[in-house]
């Protein structure tokens, strides 16, 4: 089934919609422009299902999701009341600011309602709970999860106590698919052509990734949807200073990619070739998180190309200058801005309420 957007009703325009206002803010139309309808089919395939990995999206579900984010930003459907009577479980035994925030958030302003845990403390996991019997709760309390969690293994050992479905909010090093979701959306806004065009050799993009994607989940998450976009992306390079910074088990991916990799510990060297930067510092060594010491620093003095945007998924250190917020490099805040919209979607997909907001059904 193939939908196209309701002209007859009314949306603000972009420039009206609230929203961080330094940095970029490119028009969520943009994406509806190039194919401006939402096929209902292929996102009803995550219906019910968990998220817990970007492997779990092909190219064109992440497409239908953002053109159905744009939607939902742009006011086309209302859907305040899309989500009443839901419940969003958001348990967070490791801090958050944004991804805990947004899906509440999302959830809030689609009508559900959350509980959440915002210090694992504060629960059994304290008297030493199992993950096993709190899943059990989950099932009763819940009609939908999402967990953050220091341990890589806690939200596959989650989803086989589940029946609600789980999204992963970050698993220490290894993922963050909803981040992911948020960079991307940001992007496709920024540059569509990206995903829905087939550009011609030398406009081709180049992505660099500082950070490590082998121990940085952000980045893991990001690099796995950067393949998917391999047919406009010429070169992926890697700014870090470790020796290994893929890993064996993102690096057999990326070897299968038709995208040339090229490794570098020279930030300043790279920029004048790179379209798009994406930063992290903070990854997992060893026995916890770290803010890798960096000699990788960008600030308004660093030599950009002209058009050249920065992602950096937050919480910011040392390596992104504030001087670079007031920038038309500045995507990050947009990246942070989408993630309610981007999470909207995906909680209206997983949880089966596409059609009847995309039919109209809360537009009275
Ligand atoms: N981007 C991100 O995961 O931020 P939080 O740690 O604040 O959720």
């Amino acid at each position: 089934m193939v939908v196209q957007p309701a002209s007859q009703v009314t949306h603000t325009p972009y420039e009206e919609l609230p929203g961080n206002v330094l940095g970029l803010r490119p028009d969520p139309q943009a994406l509806f422009n190039h194919s401006p309808e939402v096929k209902l089919d292929l996102l009803k395939e995550l219906t019910g299902k968990s998220v817990l990995s970007a492997y779990v999206f092909d190219k064109q579900k992440l497409l239908e999701l953002f053109k159905f984010a744009a939607l939902l930003q742009t006011g086309r459907f209302p859907a305040s009341r899309a989500l009443t009577g839901k419940i969003l479980a958001a348990a967070f035994f490791e801090p958050s600011t944004r991804t805990r925030l947004s899906f509440e958030s999302a959830m809030l302003r689609l009508g559900g309602e959350t509980i959440s845990v915002a210090d694992a403390k504060t629960t059994g996991v304290a008297k030493g709970e199992s993950l096993r019997d709190i899943g059990q709760m989950f099932n009763s309390y819940a009609d939908i999860v999402v967990v953050r969690h220091t341990e890589q293994n806690a939200v596959q050992l989650l989803s086989e106590y589940l029946r609600v479905p789980l999204i992963n909010g970050g698993n220490g090093s290894d993922e963050h698919p909803t981040q992911a979701l948020a960079d991307w959306y940001a992007l496709l806004k920024w540059r569509p052509e990206i995903a829905f065009s087939k550009l011609p050799e030398d406009k081709k993009l180049h992505l660099g990734i500082v950070g490590t994607p082998g121990n940085m989940r952000t980045v893991k998450s990001f690099l796995i949807m950067a393949l998917l976009m391999h047919e406009n992306i010429s070169d992926i390079t890697i700014i870090s200073e470790m020796a290994d910074p893929l890993g064996p088990e993102i690096k057999d991916f990326c070897d299968k990619s038709p995208i040339s990799f090229k490794f570098s510990n020279d930030l300043q060297g790279c920029l004048g070739d790179l379209d798009i930067i994406y930063m992290n510092s903070i990854a997992f060594l060893g026995d916890g998180y770290r803010h890798l010491s960096s000699n990788f620093v960008l600030s308004s003095k660093s030599p950009l190309k002209k058009d050249a945007v920065v992602l950096h998924p937050l919480a910011r250190g040392p390596e992104l200058d504030i001087d670079l917020d007031d920038t038309p490099h500045n995507l990050y805040f947009n990246q942070a801005d989408g993630a309610v919209f981007v999470r909207q979607a995906l909680l209206l997909t997983m949880l089966g309420r596409v059609e009847t907001v995309l039919q109209g059904e809360y537009s009275s």
